[in-house]
């Protein structure tokens, strides 16, 4: 798939301020600081579409972005951020289940690891509730250009195993830095909105 034109559409703190569900849209969960906003601006090939910090805690709002008049990109808040008040946490969390769970037009979902670590009891639990609901899940794990391709053969089998990865779950290595992954990124999530 080939990304021509995106555009920022709207953000939302709940259903009432989530554009019409018109276009298939696929969505980026992860950790705070995992790097969605910056796969979101590799995909689109622009760098400021989505806001990205070295401060984790950057996407406070579920932002809605328009690929090629034709489906949309979603960027979650990150979770598991410790610096942030419990009570702002767990409106975090309730904004994000709320869209999983009840978005129509939603037809997959990138869950986005480090590559670099072991996957944290949020991480488990995002991944045991997209398989609880059926959503397409792909793993994408993040920041790859840190690893010697070695090392990221060894923390693979770590993530498979801290997961339970169901069989056939596939884990796209990922860089937005050198591109690594975007290809195959975008062939899966190209197969979701066109299905
Ligand atoms: P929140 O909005 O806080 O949830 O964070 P996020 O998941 O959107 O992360 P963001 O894209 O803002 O990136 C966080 C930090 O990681 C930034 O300093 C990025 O430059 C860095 N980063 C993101 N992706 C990569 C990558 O592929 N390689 C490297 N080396 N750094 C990356
Ligand atoms: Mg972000």
């Amino acid at each position: 798939m080939k990304i021509v034109s995106s555009e920022f559409l709207t953000s939302a703190v709940n259903p009432g301020g989530y554009p019409p569900g018109h276009f298939p849209e696929v969505a980026f969960v992860g950790r705070s600081n995992v790097g969605k906003s910056s796969l979101i601006n590799k995909l689109v090939n622009r760098r400021g579409l989505a806001r990205t910090s070295k401060t984790p805690g950057r996407t406070q709002l579920i932002n809605f972005f328009t690929i090629n008049d034709s489906f949309l990109m979603v960027d979650l808040p990150g979770y598991g951020f410790a610096r942030v008040p419990e009570e702002v946490r767990s409106k975090w969390g309730k904004m994000i289940e709320g869209y999983l769970k009840n978005r129509e037009s939603l037809k997959g979902v990138a869950l986005l690891l480090d590559c670099r670590h072991t996957p944290t009891a949020q991480d488990k639990q995002m991944y045991q509730w997209l398989i609880h609901y059926q959503v397409p899940t792909v793993i994408v794990a993040t920041k790859i250009d840190k690893l010697s391709n070695n090392q990221w053969s060894k923390q693979q089998g770590v993530i498979k195993k801290s997961l339970s990865l169901t069989p056939g779950q596939q884990i796209i290595p990922f860089s937005a830095e050198t591109g690594r992954g975007k290809d195959e990124l975008l062939l899966l999530l190209d197969s979701w909105v066109n299905e």
